[in-house]
C-alpha cells in the first residue's frame, strides 16, 4: 500500500519532455527525450539517481547526454527504471521504448477502440507508453510527433497547438503539437484515426478565437450539437461566475466507444467516453441530455481546477473533482431547475455515497493510504468532495466562497497543490469568518456519515423553542475514534400558518433572518429561539446544507405538513422522502412479522396533492412523486430485507396508482405534449412528470395505463418516452412484452448506446428468469465483455437489481463472481468496478451472506488477481 504520510518531492524535475509515436501495427515505438534538471527542494542530499515508472512495454535504448548507456549502467525492475545519477544540475535522456496498443485491454496508457488509437492516462497509465517519473507534482512541457499511415489514421491530435505537418514515406504522414502550458503527464493525450469532427467558435471575454471541434466516427456528426453547446456555455459561465478564461486557440473533444469512466480532461484534448457525447432525440433520454451537459461541462472546467492547477500526489484527487464536481452542479443548476437539480444530486449521493461510507470500502474525501489508485475514483472522493466545496459555500457566502478562490488562483497557478493549501486560501481570504478551520478540515480526513439527532422543544409561556442537535459518527475501517464534525445546518421554523418566522436566538437582537446556518462543533449543542408566538416545525438542513443523516422524530402529520408548507423546495421533497420510507419501512416490518400489509391512506392522500399541484412545476412534481429507491430503504434498515422491501414498494405503488387513478390519467394526458422536441426544463418537467404517472398506472395494472404505455412505446418519437415505456412493460407481466423487447432491438441494433439501455432494461427487470437472460443476453451480437459500457449496462444493470442480484439461491452472485474473474484478466478497472456491487454483503441475511462470501472468496483465489480487484475484495472480506 502506498501512504500520504511518504510523500516526498522528486529528486529530479522534469522542464521539458519531447515525445515521438511512430504509430504501427504489432508494434509502436515511442521515443521520449526529457530535459531534466535536480529539484532545488531537495538540495543538499547529495546526487540522487533519476528512478522512473514504467511497466508492460519493450525497452529499447536510454541515453544520457546523447551518450548510449549498456543495459549494466541502469536496473530495470517490473515497474521501474532506475537511471545512475548524471553528474550536473540539469541532463538530456532519451528512452526508446516499444508498446503494442493494440493488446490493450485494459484501455490504460496508449489503446485501440474501433480501430483508433487513443490515450488514458490519469492516474497512472503513462507509465504504459513511456518511462517517466508518473507524478502529478511532475509538470513539464510537451512537443509530440505523431507518425501513422495516412488511409487509415487521417487525424493525429495531441495536447496544444498543431505547428507543422507532413507527409513521409510509405504513404505514411505526420503532425508536430506544441502545448506551451506545463502540465502533469496524466494530462497527455494522443488520437489518430478517421475520425469527422464538427466545429464551432467561442470568442473569450478577453477577445481570444477558440476553434472548437468534436471528432466522432463518421455517421455520428448529426449527434454532437448538445455536447457543442453545452462546450460553448460552459466556457461562457466560467468566465462569468469564476472570471476563468480559456487559454489556448483550440479545445479539440473526441468522442471514443471504448472507454473505462465517463470522460477526461486531457490538456486541450478531451476524451469522452461516446455516451457523453453523442445525442439525438430519438436516440437519447432527457437524462442522457442532462448528462452530456454536466460531463462537458465538467471536463472543461478542469482546465482551471485540475490543469493550471493540479494535485501534489493522487491522495488529493479530491482537490481537482471536488471542486469541479461543485463547479458543474452550480452551472447544471444555472442552467436547468436549480431546485430539481439539487434533489437528483442528492438522490445520488445518498444512493451510491452514503453505501459507500456505510461498507468496508468506506475512506475519507482525502484518503491516508491507497493500494490501487484506480480504485478511489469513488462517489467520496467525487460527490462528498463536492458536499465539502458546498458548505465552504454556504459558511463563506458566494462572495466569500469567490474570494478564496480568486486567492487559491493567484497563489497557486501552475503549481501541484494539496486540499489543505486549497483550505487555506478560503481561509486566508476570509480572514472575518469566525468557523474553526482545524475543525472543519475534519471533513477530508474522516470517513463515514455524520448522524444528527435533533429534538425540538416548545416553551409555550415563554415563547421560546429550543432545538438540541446531537452528532455522531460511526467507526470506519481503520478509524475506530471520531471526533465532532463542524456540520452546517441550514434551517428555518415554519409556523402554524405555513410561513417562516423570524429566527431569534436567545441574547441577539439583530433584525432577526426566516433562514439562518447554525454552526453544530460540539457533540451535543442547543440552539434556543425566542420570541416563538406558536408551536413551529423545524425544517433542519434546507437545500441539504451538510452531508449527514437527519433523524428527527417528526409525526406523520409534520411530514405532511412541511411537505405542504415548506419554503425550502428541497425540504418539500425531503419531507414527502421521509415519510414514504417510513411507511414503506413499516410495511416491511408488518410483512416480517407476518401481519397483512395495509397502505395507510394519510400517505396516498398526501401524495394525490403533490398530483393535484403537479401543473406548478413539472418536474418537482415528478421527483415529489417518486418513492424512495429499494437501494435507499435497504440502507435504512439494519439487516436489508430484500424481498419485503420490494413487496411493500410495489404494493404502495399499486395503491397510489389505484386510488388516484383518474388525476394520473388526467396529469399523463395534460403533459402528453410537449411541442417540438427541446430538452428545456418545462419540456424535460414534462416528459418527466407524465411517465412518473405512467409508471403509477403500470404498477396498479391498470387496463387504460397498459394500452398507453404500449401506445406511447409504439409512437413516442423521442427515447425518454420509448425506453420508459419499455421499461415499464419489461418490469410487468404483459404478454406484449417478448415482442416489445424483440422490435426495439431489431430498430437500433446499429447504435451501441441504444443497445446498452437495452440491455440494462433487462438486467434490471424483476423477473425471476432475470438472471437467466442476463447470461443468455452474454452471447448476444450486441454484447462484448470488451467493452466497458456493454459491461456497465449488463452487469452493472443487474448488480444493482435489488431483488434478483440478491437472489436468497445465490445465482446472482455467482453471475457477477464469473464476470469479475473474466474482467480481471482484461480489464481490471471495471473487473474493480463491478465486484464492488459485493462490499455490503454484510448487511443481507446470513443465507445471503454465505453465498457472498463463497463467491468473494472464490475471487479473491483467482490466480494473477490485478491490484484493482483485490484491493476491494481483501476489504470486503476484513470489513
Ligand atoms: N479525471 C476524470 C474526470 O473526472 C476521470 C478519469 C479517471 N480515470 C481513471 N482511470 N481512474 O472526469
Ligand atoms: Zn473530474
Amino acid at each position: 500500500a502506498i501512504h500520504l504520510r511518504d510523500y516526498a518531492p522528486p529528486a529530479w524535475l522534469i522542464d521539458t519532455v519531447d515525445l515521438a509515436f511512430d504509430l504501427r501495427e504489432g508494434a509502436t515505438l515511442v521515443t521520449s527525450r526529457l530535459g531534466i534538471r535536480r529539484n532545488p527542494a531537495r538540495a543538499g542530499e547529495g546526487p540522487q539517481p533519476l528512478v522512473l515508472d514504467g511497466q508492460d512495454m519493450e525497452l529499447l535504448t536510454v541515453a544520457v547526454d546523447n551518450r548510449l548507456l549498456t543495459s549494466d549502467d541502469y536496473a530495470q525492475g517490473p515497474e521501474s527504471l532506475t537511471i545512475p545519477a548524471p553528474a550536473g544540475e540539469t541532463a538530456t535522456v532519451e528512452i526508446v521504448t516499444r508498446i503494442k496498443p493494440e493488446e490493450n485491454t485494459a484501455l490504460e496508457g496508449l489503446y485501440k477502440s474501433s480501430g483508433n488509437y487513443c490515450t488514458q492516462c490519469e492516474a497512472e497509465g503513462f507509465r504504459k507508453i513511456t518511462y517517466f517519473q508518473d507524478r502529478p507534482d511532475v509538470m513539464a512541457k510537451y512537443t509530440v510527433r505523431i507518425e501513422a499511415e495516412r488511409a487509415k489514421y487521417p487525424v493525429l491530435l495531441s495536447n496544444g497547438n498543431l505547428v507543422d505537418q507532413g507527409e513521409s514515406a510509405d504513404g505514411r504522414h505526420w503532425t508536430r503539437w506544441d502545448d506551451p502550458w506545463p502540465k502533469p503527464c496524466y494530462l497527455f493525450a494522443l488520437v489518430a484515426g478517421k475520425l469527422v469532427h464538427i466545429e464551432d467558435h467561442f470568442t473569450t471575454r478577453s477577445g481570444r478565437d477558440v476553434t472548437l471541434r468534436i471528432y466522432v466516427e463518421p455517421g455520428n456528426e448529426d449527434k454532437c450539437g448538445h455536447a457543442m453547446e453545452s462546450l460553448k456555455k460552459s466556457m461562457k459561465w466560467d468566465e462569468d461566475a469564476y472570471g476563468l478564461e480559456y487559454d489556448l486557440d483550440i479545445f479539440n473533444i473526441v468522442a471514443v466507444g471504448d472507454f473505462n469512466m465517463g470522460a477526461m480532461e486531457n490538456k486541450s484534448l478531451n476524451v469522452f467516453n461516446t455516451k457523453y457525447i453523442l445525442a439525438r432525440p430519438d436516440t437519447a433520454t432527457d437524462m442522457d441530455f442532462l448528462g452530456i451537459e454536466a460531463v462537458v461541462a465538467h471536463e472543461y472546467f478542469h482546465n482551471w481546477t485540475g490543469n493550471r492547477v493540479t494535485c501534489r500526489d493522487w491522495f488529493q484527487l479530491s482537490l481537482k473533482e471536488g471542486l469541479t464536481v461543485f463547479r458543474d452542479q452550480q452551472f447544471s443548476a444555472d442552467m436547468n431547475s436549480a431546485p430539481v437539480k439539487r434533489i437528483q444530486d442528492v438522490q445520488r449521493l445518498r444512493q451510491v455515497q452514503f453505501a459507500e461510507d456505510a461498507g468496508p470500502t468506506a475512506h475519507p474525501v482525502r484518503p491516508e493510504s491507497y493500494i490501487e489508485i484506480n480504485n478511489f475514483y469513488t462517489p467520496t472522493v467525487y460527490e462528498k468532495g463536492a458536499e465539502v466545496l458546498r458548505m465552504y459555500h454556504t459558511l463563506l457566502g458566494a462572495a466569500g466562497y469567490r474570494k478564496g478562490i480568486d486567492l487559491y488562483f493567484a497563489r497557486h497557478d501552475g503549481q501541484a497543490v494539496t486540499t489543505d493549501d486549497f483550505l487555506a486560501a478560503m481561509r486566508d481570504a476570509n480572514p472575518d469568518v469566525s468557523v474553526d478551520w482545524e475543525q472543519f478540515r475534519r471533513w477530508y480526513a474522516q470517513a463515514g456519515t455524520p448522524v444528527v439527532e435533533g429534538e425540538g422543544r416548545y416553551d409555550a409561556d415563554a415563547k421560546t423553542y429550543t432545538l438540541t442537535l446531537r452528532q455522531t459518527l460511526a467507526p470506519t475501517p481503520g478509524q475506530p475514534e471520531k471526533l465532532p464534525m463542524l456540520v452546517p445546518v441550514a434551517m428555518g421554523l415554519v409556523g402554524q400558518d405555513g410561513q417562516d418566522l423570524p429566527l431569534r436566538l436567545a441574547g441577539e437582537d439583530a433584525p432577526a433572518a426566516t433562514e439562518r446556518v447554525l454552526l453544530l462543533t460540539e457533540a451535543e449543542q442547543s440552539f434556543t429561539f425566542t420570541g416563538v408566538a406558536s408551536k413551529p416545525v423545524p425544517s433542519l438542513f434546507r437545500g441539504f446544507s451538510a452531508p449527514v443523516k437527519l433523524r428527527f422524530a417528526y409525526t406523520d402529520g409534520d411530514l405532511t405538513f412541511l411537505m405542504a408548507n415548506d419554503s425550502d423546495a428541497f425540504n418539500r421533497w425531503e419531507a414527502g422522502q421521509t415519510l414514504a420510507a417510513k411507511i414503506i419501512l413499516g410495511l416491511v416490518a408488518d410483512r416480517a412479522a407476518g401481519r397483512d400489509m395495509v397502505v395507510p391512506q394519510g400517505f396516498v392522500a398526501a401524495l394525490g396533492k403533490a398530483l393535484d399541484r403537479a401543473g406548478e412545476d413539472t418536474s418537482f412534481a415528478a421527483l415529489a412523486l417518486s418513492l424512495p429507491t429499494e437501494s435507499y430503504l435497504g440502507q435504512l434498515m439494519e439487516v436489508i430485507d430484500v424481498d419485503g422491501i420490494h413487496a411493500a414498494r410495489d404494493l404502495v405503488k399499486a395503491a397510489i396508482g389505484r386510488t388516484h387513478r383518474n388525476a394520473l390519467l388526467k396529469a399523463y394526458r395534460d403533459n402528453a405534449d410537449t411541442g417540438p422536441f427541446s430538452v428545456s426544463p418545462e419540456a424535460i418537467g414534462k416528459r418527466s412528470c407524465k411517465n412518473a404517472c405512467l409508471a403509477y398506472l403500470m404498477a396498479a395494472g391498470d387496463e387504460e395505463g397498459r394500452r398507453l404505455c404500449l401506445e406511447q412505446f409504439r409512437t413516442a418519437a423521442g427515447m425518454t418516452d420509448v425506453i420508459t415505456a419499455l421499461m415499464l412493460i419489461a418490469d410487468s407481466d404483459m404478454p406484449e412484452r417478448e415482442d416489445c423487447l424483440a422490435a426495439f432491438a431489431d430498430k437500433w441494433k446499429g447504435e451501441a448506446l441504444v443497445m446498452d439501455k437495452w440491455f440494462s432494461i433487462q438486467a434490471m427487470a424483476s423477473h425471476p428468469d432475470t438472471v437467466k437472460r442476463v447470461t443468455a443476453l452474454l452471447s448476444h451480437p450486441s454484447f462484448s465483455i470488451r467493452n466497458p459500457n456493454k459491461v456497465y449496462a449488463l452487469v452493472g444493470g443487474f448488480s444493482s437489481n435489488p431483488v434478483c442480484f440478491h437472489a436468497a439461491d445465490g445465482s446472482g452472485y455467482a453471475f457477477l463472481a464469473d464476470r469479475v474473474i473474466e474482467l480481471n484478466a482484461l480489464n481490471p478497472q471495471v473487473a474493480s468496478r463491478m465486484v464492488k456491487a459485493f462490499a455490503r454483503w454484510r448487511k443481507y441475511d446470513g443465507e445471503r451472506q454465505a453465498a457472498a462470501k463463497v463467491e468473494l472468496e472464490r475471487i479473491a483465489h483467482t490466480p494473477n488477481l490485478s491490484r484493482d480487484v483485490y484491493e476491494i475484495v481483501a476489504r470486503s472480506l476484513e470489513g
